[in-house]
């Protein structure tokens, strides 16, 4: 359930008509529901609460200052991919201990800035980052603590290019690499050995590639133990799917129940990293028709949001249900909703049967609070668009539209071009 409702044909977001924002704010815009992501990130806290966790929200999905700030202050965690996520994170009021670091390609820089400050843990993705890390602690004086990303080789049956638990994929080492890269790092002075992690997807919907994975983590935690190694955090990563349509991913509770049943007797910390199931569907794309337009063979609605705002449609061919912001219960038609971007592949739904609109209606694009706002460019100088969180009642812009001189920021002109 989240607070994105119709009273009397009109979207509310909690309380507030979606429409009344728009004629403020103007188009298009995100919008945050401040009770769905509480809510969301408290189901699945109690949902873990019969063992030790740490909840480390994945900061890509979204990472608005005021979203980091609210999940900060429920006590979650951090994961993140790069040091402007670390940055953003420190600066939203997560403290370092709650900060856990995954990705193939971390800089010196950003293995320096994380060490300084002191992060939870780093999930290394390959030898030579180990040694990298090891090198960079020594100078820094510091001990690193680190977990090997386990490559578990599962499908989680997902779209290819968001699957990263398969011998194919860059992610992660496989099991022997693995061991491998524990028996040096053990001989490493400026590591320590404190964890397993792996992450084997996302928007996964099925429970079985998760049940798979932990199995494989735990015969991983077992020869560790054979060869004196002690671990305290095992990373499963985060994956869980949410309803874009009709999905059926397992319940958070279904979900947390199994990984606890098969933990229950290791004395370890579970770390998780979610993002989508918690930010997902506690956001929205809202958007304004400009024209119809009927080919011969298909209606186009081209609206004011393109694929330089929700990248998803276009990359992953990704379905976002789409609603009107105020139903008039037109008659149905089917139609291409487009943008106004000069490519083909700038749609955000394809041959959509949908209640018809006209030019100036409204159009809310859903569960759009994940992997939405940060993958948007300038592209075509389109200035990004507003983020706009809605609390009891109130509606309060989180990220201003950029304007024109935000597009040119930044840029100068060498010498020899200037007047
Ligand atoms: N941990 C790691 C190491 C990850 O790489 C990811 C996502 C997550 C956690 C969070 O996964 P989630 O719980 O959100 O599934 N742009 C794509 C999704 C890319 C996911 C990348 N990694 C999309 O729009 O569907």
């Amino acid at each position: 359930m989240h607070h994105f409702h119709f009273l009397e044909n009109t979207l509310l977001c909690e309380d507030v008509p979606v429409k009344e924002i728009a004629a403020k704010v103007g188009t298009p815009f995100y919008l945050y529901s401040h009770a769905t992501l509480k809510r969301h990130f408290q189901v699945f806290s109690t949902a873990f609460s019969g063992i030790e966790n740490l909840i480390c929200y994945s900061a890509k999905a979204n990472s608005n200052q005021a979203i980091l700030r609210l999940f900060a202050d429920l006590g979650c965690g951090l994961d993140i991919v790069s040091g402007g996520e670390l940055y953003r994170g420190l600066k939203a009021g997560f403290t370092p201990e709650r900060v856990v670091y995954s990705g193939v390609g971390k800089n010196t820089d950003e293995i320096d800035f994380a060490l300084r400050e002191g992060i939870r843990m780093f999930n290394v993705e390959s030898l030579v980052e180990l040694e990298l890390i090891n090198d960079r602690a020594g100078l820094l004086d510091k001990r690193a603590p680190i977990a090997i990303r386990v490559n578990p080789n599962v499908d989680p049956k997902t779209h290819p290019y968001i699957s990263t638990g398969l011998k194919k994929n860059k992610f992660g080492l496989d099991a022997e690499a693995a061991l491998d890269g524990y028996r040096r790092a053990m001989q490493m002075e400026h590591v320590e050995v404190v964890g397993v992690a792996c992450h084997i997807g996302s928007q996964i919907t099925e429970a079985d590639p998760f049940e798979e994975a932990l199995k494989s983590l735990k015969a991983m935690i077992l020869e560790l133990k054979q060869m004196s190694i002690h671990i305290k955090y095992l990373d499963m990563g985060g994956g869980l799917g949410i309803t874009y349509a009709d999905e059926t991913p397992p319940p958070i509770e279904a979900y947390a129940d199994s990984i606890i049943e098969q933990l229950k007797d290791l004395d370890l910390t579970l770390v998780l990293e979610p993002g989508r199931v918690l930010v997902g569907n506690a956001g929205i794309l809202v958007t304004r028709v400009l024209f119809r337009k009927s080919g011969s063979v298909k209606n186009f609605i081209i609206v004011d949001a393109g694929m330089n705002d929700l990248m998803r449609p276009t990359l992953y061919n990704a379905f976002h249900a789409i609603e009107p912001v105020v139903n008039s219960h037109k008659e149905l038609i089917v139609a291409d909703v487009v943008g106004p971007i000069c490519e083909s592949s700038d749609f955000l739904a394809v041959d959509r049967s949908m209640g018809s609109v006209d030019g100036g209606d409204l159009l809310a694009i859903m569960s759009a609070g994940a992997y939405g706002y940060v993958m948007s460019s300038n592209y075509c100088s389109r200035p990004r668009v507003a983020e706009v969180m809605v609390k009891e009642g109130q509606f309060h812009i989180v990220k201003a539209r950029e304007n024109y001189e935000d597009l040119v920021r930044g840029e100068t002109l060498p010498p020899f071009l200037e007047a």
